[in-house]
């Protein structure tokens, strides 16, 4: 019963603060970039872009830690046995051998390659039509309504 309750309480915390940062650094995005927010509440379409570019460009889980198992080298770099690591997922996701202009948000860009490593990522994969039910459509929705929004640079 304990484990039950200590893995619903991961799913809790591991879903629940990731998909609310997402929503939030999605909607920064779009306000400080208009031209991208008018494109999406035009094409609602891109909606799965919008949520993607944002786990590219702004992710909620900025870098993982991890302990090697044994000595390792990667690309170039000798990390021996029980040495820390600390993987930077927001660098990897801006990498510009990885992506064209990688400082730019860009909902037409192809966001294959971008880095999430999440365990959960099939239930993430459904949770991302949240952000979806949160846009669809641009009437009376925060596109619809927000629209002219702007925040201070
Ligand atoms: C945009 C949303 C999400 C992001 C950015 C995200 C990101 C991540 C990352 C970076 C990790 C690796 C942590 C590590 O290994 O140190 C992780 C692990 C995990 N995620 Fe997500 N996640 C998201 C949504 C979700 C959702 C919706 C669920 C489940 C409902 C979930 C369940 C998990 C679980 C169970 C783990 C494994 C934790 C562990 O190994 O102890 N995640 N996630």
């Amino acid at each position: 019963m304990q484990a039950i309750l200590q893995f619903v309480l991961l799913l809790l915390i591991a879903g629940n603060e990731t998909t609310t940062n997402l929503i939030g650094n999605a909607i920064v995005a779009l306000l400080r970039n208009p031209d991208q927010l008018e494109l999406v509440a035009a094409e609602p379409e891109l909606i799965p872009n919008l949520v993607e570019e944002t786990l590219r460009y702004d992710t909620p889980v900025q870098f993982i830690a991890r302990r090697a198992t044994r000595d390792v080298e990667i690309a170039g770099a000798r990390i021996p046995a029980n040495g820390r690591v600390v993987v930077l997922i927001g660098s990897a996701n801006r990498d510009e051998r990885q992506f064209d202009d990688p400082d730019d948000f860009d909902l037409t860009r192809d966001t294959k390659g971008h880095v999430n490593p999440c365990a959960g990522d099939a239930a993430a994969s459904t949770d991302r039509t949240m952000p979806a039910n949160l846009t669809a459509g641009t009437q009376g929705t925060w596109l619809g309504r927000c629209i002219d929004f702007r925040v201070a640079q």
